[in-house]
């Protein structure tokens, strides 16, 4: 537990649980106190420094108290201890770790990623490089469909063993809630067994877990044959799937792929208003390839997210500025490998989404087929290079506004006092260096819900 200027001073190891935990000598904490973030506050961090503080030496560099579990209180050391002496906790019985050097953020959300799924389709890039279109793949029986076969093949061990694999690695990369979605299963038995899962592995822990229903992914291969095989699986959602899946009680959220060629607008809507008759509140796979109606059906439903939005329409776009104007925002949830993994000439248009007062949250999108990447900081990476946005953007996109983005943002995404200890040190002095090392591995020490999980000290 020491060595690199990162050091556990005493206890705070996962199996010897202190009630408190002092983070001390961070060059820099970034908070992101104080709610979700849009337009010109998008980037607004909330950056303690030690050189405002008291310089780096100082005894007052900025700490983090965590106390069972959760943010006691954040700032410079001496306030810190004055607060937490003046509010009767026992400072003897904080462990202290070291950031020394680095820098210490929320522990990051991925608000959108297909975890569960079994195989690969490295093939699919030469393809891609040979000019073949993603929905051309699809309708040839490729793309999602070849990962369902896999997938409903797979047994729950190994589904169970592929989750952990993953979630380990993006826990290696700083994200400590991940928003998981079925829709590989595409048949009731498949898509319970997809949520399960995962709900099991958000138990299991450490990362925890937001499960999505996805039943609308794509038309599995036996309703294809039918002359009117969509329509007749948006009608077995409805009936046979929705009602099954609320039954089980797991899944938080329904997710369409709202696109043309997949399912329309319309049928995304009854979708997704047979789940929020359920209680599963709306998110949506949004104008990905095409202006596909998906931007203006989420901003109409109310929906917690709106995702990809790579081609939106200009009324798309300003529906979503309507809503957030009207203080019902749809977080933007923008997908920035998968633009560049599909090698498309454009990504979504963050820029415009933040001069619109949109919030913007950023996900990895993992899956086989366009985002095979689990690294939620090389997302970030690529949103600051092909879509512009500046790192302290990117970070509130990763946290307070990923969190927002599953419903969370009550309980996690930023270091305000009482949410839970869910916490990063990176082995960097300030969080504009995340997405400067792509593909680095920058991660210190996680901290989730006051243990230390990961610690390569
Ligand atoms: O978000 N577009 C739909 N779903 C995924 C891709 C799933 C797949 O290709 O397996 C996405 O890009
Ligand atoms: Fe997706």
């Amino acid at each position: 537990m020491s060595g690199g200027g990162f050091r556990v001073i005493e206890g705070g190891r996962s199996d010897e649980p202190t009630p408190g935990l002092l983070i001390v000598g961070a060059a820099e904490v970034v908070t992101m106190e104080g709610g979700i973030r849009a337009g010109g506050q998008q980037g607004d961090v909330g950056r303690l420094t030690a050189a405002e503080v008291g310089g780096p030496a100082a005894a007052d560099a900025p700490v983090v108290a965590c106390w069972e579990g959760r943010i006691a209180a954040v700032g410079p050391r001496s306030v810190v201890e004055r607060v937490l002496e003046g509010e009767g906790y026992p400072l003897g019985r904080f462990a202290r770790l070291d950031a020394t050097g680095g820098t210490v953020t929320p522990g990051l959300v991925d608000p959108h990623t297909h975890l569960l799924f079994s195989g690969s389709r490295e093939g699919e890039v030469q393809l891609r490089q040979r000019g073949a279109d993603y929905l051309e793949i699809l309708a040839a029986g490729g793309g999602i469909l070849s990962t369902v076969v896999a997938t409903r093949a797979a047994t729950t061990d190994v589904l169970l063993a592929h989750g952990r694999r993953w979630l380990d690695e993006m826990l290696g990369h700083g994200v400590t809630t991940v928003e998981a979605k079925s829709g590989y299963g595409l048949d009731l038995e498949t898509e319970i067994r997809l949520i399960e899962v995962a709900h099991r592995l958000g138990a299991e822990g450490p990362v925890e877990i937001v499960p999505t229903y996805l039943g609308a992914h794509a038309v599995p291969p036996e309703y294809r044959s039918r002359p009117d095989g969509t329509e007749a699986y948006v009608r077995s959602i409805i009936e046979e799937q929705l009602p099954g899946v609320a039954a089980h009680g797991r899944a938080r959220f329904c997710d369409v792929f709202c696109e043309e060629g997949v399912f329309s607008a319309d049928q995304s809507r009854r979708i997704l208003e047979a789940a929020a008759a359920y209680g599963l509140a709306s998110r949506l796979h949004a104008d990905e390839l095409a202006p596909s109606g998906g931007a203006e059906l989420a901003a109409e439903l109310g929906a917690v997210s709106a995702d990809h939005l790579a081609t939106p329409s200009a009324a798309g776009i300003d529906a979503l500025a309507r809503a957030a104007a009207e203080g019902r925002p749809v977080v933007a949830t923008l997908l920035p490998a998968t633009t560049w993994f599909l090698m498309k000439d454009h990504g979504a248009p963050a820029r415009t989404f933040i001069e619109r007062g949109i919030p913007v949250a950023i996900g990895t999108d993992f899956n086989p087929g366009t985002s095979p990447t689990a690294s939620l900081p090389l997302a970030m990476t690529v949103a600051c290079v092909e879509l512009r946005m500046t790192p302290d953007e990117a970070l509130a996109a990763v946290t307070i506004n990923a969190a927002r983005a599953v419903g969370l943002e009550e309980e996690i995404g930023s270091l305000d006092p009482g949410k839970a200890a869910d916490v990063v040190i990176w082995r960097v002095p300030t969080s504009i260096q995340i997405p400067y090392w792509p593909a680095a591995n920058l991660v210190r020490t996680v901290i989730k819900r006051g243990r230390v999980v990961l610690d390569r000290s």
